[in-house]
């Protein structure tokens, strides 16, 4: 079977819409934690506004006091020109652009048109000229949006097509709301791989109407190999309305495994770091297997049958 790598994105997606701030140590811990479960990518924070997203305040210590694993890729989500001075200077390894396809989300999201997106992303990689700098891109709403819907698959397209232009490494297709459905997902999955063969897309899914693992293996018949998740399910953009959590990291290696996919991941490690999250963020999270445990784990039969 295919190998398959998962982006991690509890400590940025995740934490960035809690109500409640998780103290910059129990960050560092759980990042530290996740290091060592086998994990691809931990997209660690973001080098956004402080008013923005105040639960992210803190990014530059969290970099700072993490124990870097060389196995492992520690990125972060970068929105101006600043954000990637600020993200240079921690020495990520890989700067995650955002950029919506829909301009109303975009304006919500980073107060500016995509066009003024685009502008700065010419600015930032020209400042990352020279450093050797991995750049990743994450296209929110590439399948819904919450203020204008679906989006047409040649804005799309064009969309792509300006990021490579532009010298992006990988594009990760978002569906910020949960509004992709399996038939929609393959069918834009298929299209982006048949015009930009051989580069690198990944899938950001989140599960807010139930299609979540339903879009992973949509993802998968069209050959997608790199999915987003956050552990125990957490997560959701505070600027798009009716946002919820992403897929849930361990429930989709769960499946994964299950399938005899190979991720690379310990999953039993993965269930534990999710059992110490609802203590963390102070209220149950959305993740089953942490609930259920893995299918294989079997019961006793009960007494006298
Ligand atoms: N890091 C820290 N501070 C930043 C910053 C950055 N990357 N970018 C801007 N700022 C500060 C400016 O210094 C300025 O501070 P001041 O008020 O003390 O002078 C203030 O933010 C406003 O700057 P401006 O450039 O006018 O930004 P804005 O108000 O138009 O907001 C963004 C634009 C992109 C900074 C803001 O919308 C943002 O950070 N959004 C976060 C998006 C996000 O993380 N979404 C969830 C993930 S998809
Ligand atoms: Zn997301």
């Amino acid at each position: 079977m295919t190998r398959l790598y998962v982006h991690e994105v509890v400590t940025r997606d995740g934490f960035q819409i809690e109500p409640r701030f998780i103290p910059t140590a129990d960050k560092i811990a759980l990042i530290d934690r996740l290091s060592e479960t086998g994990l691809h990518k931990i997209e660690v924070t973001s080098f956004v506004s402080p008013k923005a997203v105040p639960a992210l305040a803190d990014a530059e210590a969290v970099m700072a006091g993490i124990k870097r694993n060389p196995a492992v890729k520690y990125v972060a989500l970068v929105a101006n020109p600043k954000g990637a001075e600020r993200a240079l200077a921690a020495k990520v390894d890989e700067i995650v652009l955002v950029i919506s396809v829909s301009e109303s989300h975009n304006r919500s999201n980073v107060r500016r048109s995509t066009e003024e997106s685009f502008a700065g992303f010419v600015e930032i990689m020209h400042t990352l000229e020279g450093t050797g700098m991995a750049v990743a891109c994450g296209m929110a709403t590439t399948f819904g949006c919450p203020f204008e819907g679906f989006q047409p698959l040649d804005r799309i397209l064009k969309f792509v097509d300006r990021l490579v232009g532009l010298g992006v490494d990988s594009i990760a297709l978002a569906d910020t709301i949960g509004m992709g459905d399996p038939r929609q997902i393959l069918d834009v999955c298929n299209e982006v791989q048949a015009r930009f063969p051989s580069y690198e897309f990944a899938l950001h899914l989140h599960n807010t109407r139930g299609m979540g693992l339903a879009n992973v293996l949509s993802g998968l018949q069209a050959g997608i190999t790199h999915y987003e998740s956050s552990l125990g399910g957490l997560g959701g953009c505070p600027f798009a309305p009716g946002a919820t959590g992403n897929i849930c990291t361990e429930d989709l290696v769960h499946m994964l495994h299950q399938m005899g996919h190979d991720t690379g991941v310990d999953l039993d490690k993965l269930i534990a770091a999710s059992r110490g999250l609802p203590a963390l963020v102070g209220h149950e999270v959305p993740g089953q297997v942490m609930k259920a445990g893995k299918s294989t784990d079997l019961h006793p039969l009960p007494a006298g049958l």
